[in-house]
């Protein structure tokens, strides 16, 4: 334990991220044709990685052999113990299994448990690689649209039940909500587990926004209301959001059923990619130890950013109406009262106000008219951000 306090100072500080090969940063030029664009998309955060994690790998290191290793049972443990903690949520330790990210273990699970041509559903707009998870895997996909109601996205129970064939075998679930940010409820996954369990086709939950909640939403994972499903759930979530460190490519999977448990496993072994990383299982292990506090000052800071976004907004362009997230440092911004074209809008982006943000139609159908805006930054760059946003409008006679 390194017993340091976080504090907003610890957010507020500003850490060049150029040459690292940062795709946020580095890739800007390739992503948006334009090096100087302050970058506010690619889903990681600007903040460094707690120290009590980069110490634990420092600690490894001190080490001269990297030769394979194992998971230890910490692996497994640190992670019941968090979501213990943080979700009250007591689960098995045998239930957990690795994979090195969450979008491998989402298109793993669509081969584990899917046959070429079963259809998988998915819910736009919803996070992009979704879409190929089931489509480069050869299976049918089944577009579902959430529906946009009372500044949140709420699922389409009778729209699912009117799309499921004999054919339909998974949905893939993005919980708390990207890019919408939000919390499903309690009653809402239980909809769609009583949807999915009465038609046996398997809910692969991805969870990996669920630490980053907002007082006073609750994430529910979704084997809380699913107790009389176990066999049709495959849940997973990692601390590489959370604490920011997706290069460390560790990531957690629950799969209570021992059956679907096997066929996962088989397959991963199949294809050798379960062995992991000796540097990632000591950051996850760090993380879930030791990250109440540094997670806790985070959540206030976010809580902060996306105040300051919604007052900005609130005050400077009325005409942006914000889905106020309540989980993870996404914004989803209807842009749609300028009537712009998606591609007007995103060159407007870039080229008039010098960001460089998610455009909607990347998450598909009702994407229409948005952008997606990641606040994971100190609040400096963000503050820049939304000036430059202003001052290009106004320079545009758009307001
Ligand atoms: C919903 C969701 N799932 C998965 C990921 C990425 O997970 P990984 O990098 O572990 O594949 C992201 C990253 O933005 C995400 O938003």
């Amino acid at each position: 334990m390194d017993g340091k306090i976080y504090t907003q100072k610890d957010f507020d500080k500003i850490t060049d991220r150029t040459g690292t090969e940062s795709i946020k940063w580095d890739g800007r030029e390739r992503v948006f044709g334009k090096a100087d664009v302050i970058p506010l998309w690619v889903a990681d955060m600007d903040f460094e990685t707690p120290e009590f994690i980069r110490k634990r790998i420092a600690k490894r290191l001190e080490h001269p052999i990297l030769g394979y290793t194992y998971r230890s049972s910490a692996f497994s443990g640190s992670f019941t113990s968090w979501v213990q903690r943080r979700h009250n949520w007591t689960i098995d330790p045998t239930w957990v299994t690795f994979m090195p990210g969450v979008v491998a273990a989402v298109s793993v699970a669509v081969l584990a448990y899917t046959k070429p041509e079963d259809e998988v559903i998915i819910q736009p707009p919803v996070y992009h690689p979704f879409y190929f998870c089931v489509e480069g895997n050869g299976r049918k996909l089944i577009l579902n649209n959430l529906i946009h109601q009372d500044g949140r996205f709420t699922f389409d129970l009778a729209g699912l039940k009117r799309q499921i064939t004999p054919r339909t075998k998974m949905l893939i679930l993005s919980s708390p909500h990207n890019p919408g940010g939000t919390v499903w409820t309690p009653e809402e996954l239980r909809g769609l587990v009583e949807v999915c369990k009465e038609h046996d086709i398997m809910i692969v939950s991805d969870e990996i926004h669920s630490d980053l909640v907002f007082s006073p939403n609750v994430h529910t994972p979704i084997l809380k209301v699913a107790e009389d499903y176990k066999q049709g759930i495959f849940l997973t979530m990692a601390p590489s959001k959370t604490f920011n460190l997706a290069a460390m490519s560790s990531s957690i999977v629950v799969i209570p059923d021992e059956n679907q448990r096997k066929l996962y496993e088989n397959l991963v072994h199949t294809l050798h990619i379960g062995l992991g990383n000796v540097f990632g299982f000591e950051a996850l292990e760090a993380a879930y130890e030791e990250g109440d506090q540094w997670l806790d000052q985070l959540m206030v800071y976010l809580t902060a950013n996306r105040q300051l976004i919604y007052d900005f907004l609130q005050k400077e362009i009325p005409q942006v109406e914000m889905m106020v997230p309540e989980a993870t440092y996404m914004t989803w911004l209807d842009f749609s009262k300028f009537g712009m074209t998606q591609e007007e809008l995103t060159k407007f982006m870039i080229e008039k106000a010098g960001l460089g943000l998610n455009s909607g139609t990347q998450f598909g159908k009702g994407g229409e008219g948005f952008m997606r805006l990641n606040f994971g930054c100190p609040r400096s760059i963000l503050e820049l951000g939304l000036i430059q946003l202003k001052n290009a409008l106004l320079e545009n006679k758009l307001i």
